[in-house]
């Protein structure tokens, strides 16, 4: 049965929402966390699915990240990800990666699984993240399917107007997971038997609407977990949550946190 403490966004949490969390947390052994493009809405970074803006806005995203994108005109698709890494880079992790990152200090293990590209759970502090579709700061050669550690290469400073190239003669690409790429296995493996193991599931900023990311709060409710949503929004996973705090990440996420002090 779904309990939905439903308030307004920005509202503090109620006492019944706070002491359900408290209870869930007290004999809790691993807390599995996915976040989505919310968690960084409120450091300034567009979510995922919002609207494009500026000399971006008569293209999807979803148009711009695919192979095909990148093969038909690599400059453009390059400096749409210049753009987007440049902004990045000029936003602050906020009070929800800052409050992920300190639970992990409170709780006996906390497996941080995320589908953002921004790298700004890292600079909050949050140490091993699964980055389940890839990372907008690294590049590897275009055309290799899962690359490895050393196939990385870093963004040139500046970015420069097209991809550069490796000392094969390679073109470079962001080493995110492009529509119709496949996962990084081993991050995936991680974060579905990380999902196995849940005593609680937080679902964080995510519209649930791309799997196999989004299928990985069902699993862990399957073998026994308490989920938990945290999205101002309704998603079609929130009939099937245990707790659905409906409020922004940047708010709900730290007053979790003080309930456990
Ligand atoms: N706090 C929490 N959630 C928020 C906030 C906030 N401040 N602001 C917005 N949200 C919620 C929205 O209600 C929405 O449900 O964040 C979610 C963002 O959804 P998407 O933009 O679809 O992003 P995401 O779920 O991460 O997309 C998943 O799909 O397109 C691919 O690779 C891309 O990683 C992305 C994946």
């Amino acid at each position: 049965m779904t309990q939905t403490f439903d308030h307004t966004p920005g509202a503090e949490l109620s006492a019944a929402d706070l002491a359900t969390w408290r209870e869930r947390l007290r004999a809790v052994r691993t807390v599995v966390v996915l976040t989505g493009a919310g968690i960084s809405a409120e450091s300034g970074v567009p979510t995922f699915r919002q609207a494009q803006t500026g000399l971006w806005a008569r293209y999807r995203a979803e148009n711009l990240a695919t192979p095909e994108a990148f093969e038909h005109d690599p400059d453009l698709v390059w400096r749409w990800y210049a753009g987007r890494r440049e902004k990045l880079l000029s936003v602050q992790p906020n009070a929800g990666h800052r409050a992920l990152a300190e639970l992990a200090e409170r709780v006996p293990e906390l497996v941080l699984v995320t589908q953002n590209v921004d790298g700004l759970h890292q600079r909050a502090g949050s140490r091993e993240v699964i980055e389940l579709h890839g990372s907008i700061h690294r590049l590897h050669p275009f055309g290799l399917a899962q690359p490895g550690a050393d196939d990385s290469a870093d963004w040139p400073q500046p970015p420069g107007e097209q991809p550069p190239r490796d000392a094969r003669g390679r073109l470079l690409r962001p080493s995110v997971v492009w529509f119709g790429e496949s996962l990084p296995e081993r991050a995936l493996a991680e974060a579905i038997q990380a999902a196995g193991r849940a005593d609680v599931f937080l679902a964080i900023g995510t519209s649930a609407l791309v799997h196999p990311a989004a299928s990985l709060p069902l699993l862990a409710r399957e073998q026994g977990a308490w989920t938990v949503e945290v999205n101002p929004q309704e998603t079609a996973l929130s009939a099937r949550m245990d707790q659905v705090l409906r409020g922004a990440a940047g708010q709900v996420l730290p007053q979790l946190l003080a309930a456990l002090a």
